[in-house]
């Protein structure tokens, strides 16, 4: 159950090797009920590692994962998923010859009752398109005129926010997005923030990886900043200036001992 001190999603000291390269060196995260967090640090930092431990994409190899409290280890993306913990990937994961519903419903497509859909699998598109039309409502994506149309015919924003309506329409727990607005336009760029605030505002808390600082400060509550494999401070958005977070975001200045 969601407890407002218990963190939603918990990693502590996740280590990960390739090799003699070490991606995670022991890092910590904390994800708190309703929040957004986003996750900053230079490239090679370990961000992506992180989330992809975070959402069973990789395994660590050593620390554990606590989702409301309970100890969880995921061994693939379908047992994340399974969690309720959703992940939008920054190389845009749709399908762009499908159509929207189809791409909302990717992979648990819904079959029509009975013999037509247990045994002849049989998809219930009727059903899709209508739940698919009450997600994209239900975000405030009102661009987007018909469930049926293919995503390959949507501008770049808006295939974005199909695979934000998709990770929020299934995540019940957490949503992970890394780099959403990255090679986004600005108005295809606001369209996805308002999203990300829209899921926030619902009671969905959000991690947010990016390297565009105006949109960290933007729609973040916390900042997590990432350095050499491990988290190196946790600030408030409120408490912080762009310029201190870039600055400790490269090792220019430690941060001060409240942040760790
Ligand atoms: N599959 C892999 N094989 C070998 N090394 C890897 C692998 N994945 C990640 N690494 C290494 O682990 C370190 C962390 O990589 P990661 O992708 O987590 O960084 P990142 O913070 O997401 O960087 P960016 O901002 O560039 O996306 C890097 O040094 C990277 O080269
Ligand atoms: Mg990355």
């Amino acid at each position: 159950m969601t407890s407002p001190d218990i963190p939603v999603l918990q990693a502590r000291g996740l280590i990960k090797r390739y090799g003699n390269v070490i991606a995670l060196a022991g890092t910590d995260l904390d994800l708190m009920p309703g929040e957004i967090l986003a996750v900053i640090g230079d490239n090679g930092a370990g961000k992506s590692s992180l989330i992809k431990a975070l959402s069973g994409a990789l395994v660590p190899d050593d620390g554990t994962i606590t989702l409301d409290g309970k100890r969880v280890s995921f061994g693939s993306p379908i047992d994340a998923r399974d969690s309720g913990i959703e992940t939008v990937y920054q190389s845009l994961a749709v399908a762009p010859s499908l159509d929207i519903a189809s791409n909302l419903f990717l992979g648990r497509e819904r079959r029509r009752k009975g013999i037509l859909g247990s045994v002849f699998r049989i998809l219930d598109r009727d059903a899709m398109r209508q739940e698919a039309r009450r997600q994209l409502d239900g975000l405030g994506i009102m661009t987007i005129q018909n469930p049926g149309q293919a995503v390959e015919t949507l501008s770049g924003g808006q295939r974005q926010a199909v695979a934000v309506a998709r990770a929020a329409a299934f995540g019940s727990r957490v949503i992970i997005m890394d780099e959403p607005t990255a090679a986004l336009g600005v108005r295809e760029s606001r369209a996805v923030l308002d999203l990300i605030l829209h899921v926030r505002d619902q009671g969905l808390p959000v991690i947010l990886i990016s390297h565009n600082m105006p949109h960290v400060f933007e729609v973040a509550d916390r900042i997590h900043i990432q350095r050499l494999g491990r988290r190196k401070a946790i600030l408030d958005r409120a408490n912080v200036s762009m310029s201190d977070a870039v600055a400790i975001m490269t090792g220019a200045m430690e941060p001060q001992d409240g942040d760790r």
